[in-house]
């Protein structure tokens, strides 16, 4: 039995003290946007009791679908490095970015080398860059990045074409060694399950090249919610699941954050996989199970 923990959009805080004259305009507005909503309804305590009723939950593997920080400052990326060698080990936890992490092209630069011992290839011969893969067998995770800075109030992800084949050619290759593929993306590969100005541009490539190789398991996070969807595969639908942001505080009727537990076997020679959420079933309260449910087999 492999077991998988999944955390998304911990959008860890605070963020430090900054001038105004400091920042771009597109982070004074997303400055702005933090302290008026991120800030009161994400928080430290209820991703530390998270974290801490995962790490007893000793999974075998941790994988973080983006949104790590929330305008991309420098003081942030260092900060989430910090955050990643605090969760496990380099070999044990697997990174892919969102668009908070891309603010802007300056970001992507900083967290590409800062986070890179938690997304990049084993191979390093393979380099770095997407999509890269991570070998845990049974397990194979294979990092997708939908993170590209935006324009102001936009939080699209995109898909380019170089990076769906890549994906189609590696996820081929990896079902030839009969390994259970786990896709990490941070934007829904789902159409129409994000508001427009939130969407993934290129979904539609992500959708073929896992309908022409197949997967067993795409995770994501972005939307804020836990849900559960599937996509075509090549031989059988791809369960799509959504973690929601780990750090979330119950409010205004929304429950608080929580995490996903994988746990992946065989049966009869066939994969077989289910998932539990775990978090606070009210404000307050300890960390337990909300939901187990089967994904595969
Ligand atoms: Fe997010
Ligand atoms: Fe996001």
């Amino acid at each position: 039995m492999f077991t998988l923990a999944h955390l998304s959009d911990p959008h860890l805080g605070p963020l430090p003290n900054v001038r105004w004259r400091d920042l771009a305009s597109k982070r004074a507005f997303g400055y702005a946007n933090w302290r008026r909503g991120r800030a009161a309804s994400l928080g430290p305590a209820s991703l530390q009791a998270l974290i801490e009723d995962l790490h007893r939950a000793e999974p075998d593997h941790i994988a973080v679908t983006g949104d790590l920080i929330n305008i991309g400052l420098p003081a942030e990326v260092d900060a989430a490095k910090v955050w990643l060698a605090a969760l496990g080990e380099e070999r044990d936890v697997t990174v892919v970015p969102g668009n908070h992490d891309a603010y802007l092209p300056g970001a992507v630069r900083r967290f590409t080398e800062a986070w890179a011992p938690w997304m990049t290839s084993d191979e390093e011969a393979e380099g770095t860059g997407f999509p890269f893969v991570r070998v845990r067998e049974p397990v194979a995770l294979v990092g997708v990045s939908s993170a590209v800075a935006t324009a102001p109030l936009m939080a699209t992800g995109r898909i380019g074409e170089t990076q769906a084949d890549a994906l189609a050619e590696t996820l081929d290759s990896l079902g030839r060694d009969d390994l259970f593929r786990i896709v990490l993306i941070h934007h829904p590969p789902i159409a129409g399950s994000t508001p427009w100005h939130k969407r993934l541009i290129g979904g539609s490539r992500f959708r073929r090249a896992v309908a022409s190789a197949g997967a067993e398991l795409v995770l994501h996070g972005h939307n804020h919610v836990t849900s559960v969807a599937a996509i075509p595969g090549r031989d059988a639908p791809v369960p799509v699941v959504g973690a929601t942001s780990a750090s979330l505080h119950p409010h205004e009727g929304r429950p608080g954050g929580s995490y996903l537990l994988y746990r992946i076997g065989r049966e009869n020679g066939v994969f077989v996989c289910e998932m539990e959420e775990r978090g606070a079933a009210k404000p307050g309260g300890p960390i337990e199970t909300l939901s187990v449910q089967r994904l595969q087999g």
